[in-house]
């Protein structure tokens, strides 16, 4: 397959997650949820006390911090291993996702994020989620999409995939995080959130996942057949 990297942007909770695997998994790309990747470095922070602040450790930590991905084909999911430890569920915890967005500005921890991310890509077909996937990472990305959706369809969504996994969280909660975690991401220094110039804007808030994989197949489709 030739190499083809599909990049995804957008907001917290505006499905690109889903998205991404249901491109993924029609096309036979690899995946990348470089989200999870931010969130395997905040647990590890989490877990070994390491101050925001404290650039000689978090330096050090980097050093000591591996992460990979596999496939569960029990699960049919893709899982985050970090340190080899699977880590997939502990990464989605409330502690974790409170403290993704600061442990995110960091620069260090951005650096080496990036560096990691365009390895994966390297000779392969992929889909790559996130924040500055398209401006960043891959500048130079063959498709790039910018997702939004309405914030109230984006709360109930995210709220009720909580819910299905027993986490204890209240709609207030939901929105007071996303709205957090808007703002940190596309105000931070670092490589903030933003719409590329040559991106597609995607507005799903009233598109069914299927309408959604359609629409964009179609630029995929338009890509392969303009790449053989
Ligand atoms: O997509 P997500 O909610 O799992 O991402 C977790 C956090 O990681 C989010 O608050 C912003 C950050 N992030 C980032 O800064 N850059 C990326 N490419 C992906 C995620």
């Amino acid at each position: 397959m030739k190499p083809i990297i599909i990049a995804i942007d957008g907001y917290s909770s505006c499905g690109k997650s889903t998205l991404a695997k249901a491109l993924a998994a029609r096309f036979g790309f690899a995946y990348v949820d470089s989200g999870a990747m931010y969130r395997a470095v905040a647990l590890y922070f989490m877990e070994q006390q390491i101050a925001l602040e404290d650039d000689v450790a978090i330096a050090k930590a980097l050093e000591n911090i591996h992460i990979h991905f596999e496939y569960n084909p029990d699960q049919q999911r893709n899982e985050t291993y970090l340190n080899n430890r699977m880590v997939e569920d502990d990464i989605r915890s409330k502690p974790v996702s409170d403290l993704v967005s600061p442990v995110a500005t960091i620069k260090a921890v951005r650096t080496a994020m990036v560096n990691l991310q365009r390895k994966a890509a390297v000779n392969k077909a992929i889909v790559m989620d996130g924040r500055d996937i398209g401006t960043h990472v891959f500048p130079t990305a063959d498709l790039k999409l910018f997702m939004t959706a309405d914030p109230k369809v984006r709360a109930t969504r995210r709220f009720a995939e909580l819910q299905a996994k027993g986490e204890n969280w209240s709609m207030e909660e939901v929105i007071e995080n996303l709205r957090e975690r808007d703002h940190i991401d596309s105000t931070r220094e670092e490589n903030p959130l933003r719409q590329a110039t040559d991106a597609h804007v995607l507005d799903n808030s009233d598109l069914t996942e299927q309408e959604q994989l359609d629409k964009v197949s179609i630029w995929v489709n338009g890509l392969l057949n303009a790449k053989i």
